[in-house]
Parts: structure tokens; C-alpha cells; sequence
């Protein structure tokens, strides 16, 4: 029996009014289960502020705690950890359960299979079809052993680490900042320096806390792509950070101010971090009315309150190495390509079959459902835009994909006939206030 799951419950958004109005979106997920992480690694106290009190950080924080920090919640967003340091961490009395947190489970299995501890990672439906090799194979070459795994590497799987990590340089298959930050926090009890090279560039939020937190590393760019070399065993210290928050749940309300006629909106303090604007990229390429107010810098990252208005927009070509700044962001991308006049066509999608669900899928019978036509040609979508508003009217199947359920929300407020996902608790994964947000910009969702 998977693990931890609530009774699936249906939502539907309808179109309406214009959206209007302030909004402040919650803290970076990426950056919140790091700071937890980082907080556990590190001797003394890491204080958090602006963390993002979803289901999947929460399910990070309960893991940082079973390994032997002391965790303290201080008020809304306001998080105190006190570390138990590299070389320092506790065997876990239990199972660590993370939900549907593909990030919070790889990211630790990096931490707690560098140690010697004996470690089970488990999760939902969802997490428990996702490949977890490419996170096995590198640990193993580190001195990982392997106890017990799901077939074709799962989870539930076991782990048993070594007293200390033996140092890798190594390639990762795919761009994945999930695969790098493992390897890399693997590396942190390595008496050696631990490598990365990957071809791709992908989101560095592990690189630069760990820069914060007191850790040597260098970074070198080249034709060949990114090299990052991390000295093992440094002394990291318990730090401050602030979470920005996050431009993938700011592209929700954005998509659908730029989709719903008569629309303007400003979301206030979006990390603006150049690996995580993918999308943002290509929506001005495709028109948008998207305007950048007060640029600033917030504990190392820059953000930007951001102008959205309804405008017409075009379709593009987005060119697959465009991929790792958005990866997250392709499903809401497609429905803003539904309103959009002509053909946008998103290459190089592989990644995206192996999300909380197959996301290309998911998305190409979504669209499907909603009078939207599309074509999947191996890992290419394209989509037919409908120069205005979609048909609608669909029932969206989410496969228990909190993003899937977000997207097709948005698109219903926009469509000529409403959309329904068939369950939206998973939104609470990553974005609890979407609902109640959505409604206070004048979004019709019951
Ligand atoms: C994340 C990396 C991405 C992304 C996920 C968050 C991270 O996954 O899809 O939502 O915080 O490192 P991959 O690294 O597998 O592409």
C-alpha cells in the first residue's frame, strides 16, 4: 500500500471577471527544502524566513528532524533549525515518508546515504513510480550500499551509507539539478573534491547555499558545459536565508492575467534567478505584456515585482536547451500556447515524462479534453493555439500532479466553457494558497 494520501477532490474554474489586483506568491520550493537541508548539515542555527509551509518541504523538515536536528517553527514562514552537523547525523527511527517530493526524497538520499546510518525512503503513488537509479548509480560509485530497492529502482528503497564518502567526478546523464545537488551533498563527508560536470546548466540553488553556508567550491563554465568542484568536509555554519518566491507558482496568476481578457496583475518579489526564467523568455517572445518593476537583491538572488496584462499573444518555437530554466513551467506554458494565434512548438521535452507524472502526456490529453488540438512527436509537443479563447469544458485527469492541476485551473478562467480537475488536493504539495489567491485576483474557482 503506497503511503499518506487524502480522498481525491475535484475543482473547477470558470471565466469571469478581469484579474486584477497585488499578489505575493510563497517562498521558493527549490530554495526551502535546500535551506532545511543546509540547516541540518550545518553546526549551530540556520533561521529561516519566507520558507514554503507546503506538504513537500514539511515532509523535508520531518526527514531533517528523524536525522537529528532540532526543527522549530517560529511563526508564518519563520523556520529555526539547529544542525546536527556533516559526520553528525542520527539513524532514523522510522521510515522517512516524503509525500509526492521528488526533490525533498532525491536530495536526501544524497545526505543520509553518505553516512553511516541505515535509511528507507518511501512516498506516494506518484513518487513511487519515479526513477530513483540516477541517483542510486552515482551514490554507489560513492560508497553507498544499496540495502533493498522497489523494482527498477524505486522507492520504497534502503540505503546504508559508508563512515565517509568516497570522492566522484561525475557526468550526470540528464540535466537535473536533482542529480547534481545529490552527488554534491553526498560529496560534503568526502575527504576529497567531488565533481560535477554536467552539459546543461540547470537551476545552482545548491551551489550557492552552499557557497552561503561556508563551503569551498568552484564553478567553471566552458563549451563543454559546467564544472563544479566541491571540497569535502568543510566547516558549514549555520546561516540566515530568506526565500524569494517562487517563479513557478508566480507562473500561474502570471499565465492567467496574460490569457484573461482585460486583465493586469503584479506579483510582488519573484526570484528572477536566470536558470529559472525559461519561461518568462519565451512569453515575451510570444507578446506578453510583461513588465519588470524594482529589481532588487534578496539574500543573493535578484527578484523583481512583475507587471502582467492581457494581450494577444503569438506562437514560438522553444528550443530544447531552453528546458532546464522551465522544466516545471511547460504544462501552464501550453495553456498560454492554447490562446495563443498559431502554432507553439516546445522541443525536447524527455524530462518531463518523468514528473510527478508523464507530464507530456498529461498535458497533450488535458489540451485534448478542452477542444485543443496537439501532436506529440517523440519528445516534441506542439500546440495548435486557438487565437483566443479555448473551447474548455473539459474534465482534466492530474495522475496526482500538482502542476497539471494548477495549469488547467488557469486555463478555465479563460476558456468559453469552465475546466475541472478531477482532484486538486495535490496543490498543497507546492502551492497552498493557490485556490484563495486565485479568488482574491477575482478568479472563479469552487
Ligand atoms: C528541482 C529540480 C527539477 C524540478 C523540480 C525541482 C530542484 O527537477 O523539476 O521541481 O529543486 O532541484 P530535475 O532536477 O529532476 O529536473
Amino acid at each position: 500500500m503506497s503511503r499518506s494520501h487524502p480522498a481525491p477532490s475535484p475543482l473547477a474554474s470558470r471565466p469571469g471577471s478581469p484579474l486584477r489586483g497585488r499578489v505575493r506568491v510563497p517562498g521558493d520550493k527549490s530554495i526551502s527544502h535546500r535551506a532545511m537541508i543546509f540547516g541540518l548539515l550545518s553546526r549551530g542555527e540556520t533561521s529561516i524566513g519566507n520558507l514554503l509551509e507546503s506538504e513537500d518541504v514539511v515532509n523535508t523538515a520531518k526527514a531533517v528532524e528523524a536525522l537529528g536536528a532540532r526543527v522549530t517553527r517560529e511563526g508564518e514562514g519563520r523556520w529555526r533549525v539547529i544542525g546536527a552537523g556533516i559526520g553528525g547525523l542520527a539513524q532514523p527511527a522510522d521510515v522517512l515518508d516524503f509525500g509526492n517530493a521528488g526533490t525533498g526524497s532525491r536530495l536526501m538520499m544524497g545526505v543520509a546515504g553518505s553516512h553511516p546510518i541505515t535509511t528507507t525512503f518511501d512516498g506516494d503513488e506518484s513518487l513511487r513510480s519515479r526513477p530513483m537509479r540516477r541517483i542510486l548509480d552515482p551514490l554507489v560509485q560513492m560508497g553507498t550500499q544499496v540495502v533493498s530497492e522497489a523494482p527498477g529502482g524505486r522507492v520504497p528503497l534502503t540505503l546504508r551509507g559508508p563512515r565517509e564518502t568516497i570522492p566522484i567526478t561525475y557526468e550526470t546523464p540528464a540535466p537535473s539539478a536533482q542529480i547534481k545537488s545529490a552527488v554534491l551533498l553526498a560529496g560534503l563527508n568526502s575527504p576529497g573534491i567531488t565533481t560535477v560536470i554536467e552539459r546543461q546548466a540547470t537551476r545552482d540553488h545548491t551551489e550557492r547555499m552552499l557557497s552561503h553556508f561556508g563551503a569551498t567550491l568552484t564553478v567553471e563554465e566552458s563549451g563543454a558545459g559546467r564544472r563544479i568542484a566541491l571540497q569535502g568536509q568543510p566547516d558549514l555554519r549555520g546561516a540566515d536565508v530568506l526565500v524569494p518566491a517562487d517563479p513557478s507558482s508566480a507562473a500561474f496568476p502570471l499565465v492567467a492575467a496574460l490569457v484573461t481578457p482585460g486583465s493586469e496583475i503584479i506579483i510582488e518579489n519573484v526570484m528572477m534567478n536566470p536558470l529559472r526564467t525559461g519561461l518568462i523568455t519565451t512569453l515575451l517572445e510570444m507578446g506578453a505584456a510583461i513588465e519588470f518593476l524594482d529589481e532588487r537583491d534578496i539574500g543573493g538572488e535578484t527578484v523583481a515585482d512583475i507587471r502582467a496584462s492581457y494581450g494577444p499573444l503569438v506562437g514560438v518555437e522553444v528550443p530544447p536547451e531552453r528546458a532546464p530554466s522551465m522544466i516545471d513551467e511547460y504544462p501552464v506554458l501550453a495553456v498560454a500556447a492554447a490562446f495563443a494565434t498559431g502554432p507553439t512548438v516546445m522541443r525536447g521535452l524527455e524530462e518531463l515524462r518523468v514528473k510527478e507524472c508523464d507530464r507530456l502526456a498529461a498535458v497533450a490529453d488535458g489540451l485534448a479534453v478542452n477542444g485543443v488540438r496537439t501532436e506529440v512527436i517523440g519528445d516534441d509537443l506542439t500546440v495548435h493555439g486557438c487565437g483566443g479563447p479555448v473551447p474548455g469544458g473539459g474534465l482534466v485527469a492530474t495522475h496526482l500532479d500538482h502542476r497539471i492541476a494548477m495549469a488547467f485551473l488557469v486555463m478555465g478562467l479563460a476558456a468559453k466553457e469552465g475546466v475541472t480537475a478531477d482532484d486538486a488536493t495535490m496543490i498543497a504539495t507546492s502551492f497552498p494558497s493557490f485556490a484563495p489567491l486565485m479568488r482574491a485576483i477575482g478568479g472563479e474557482l469552487a
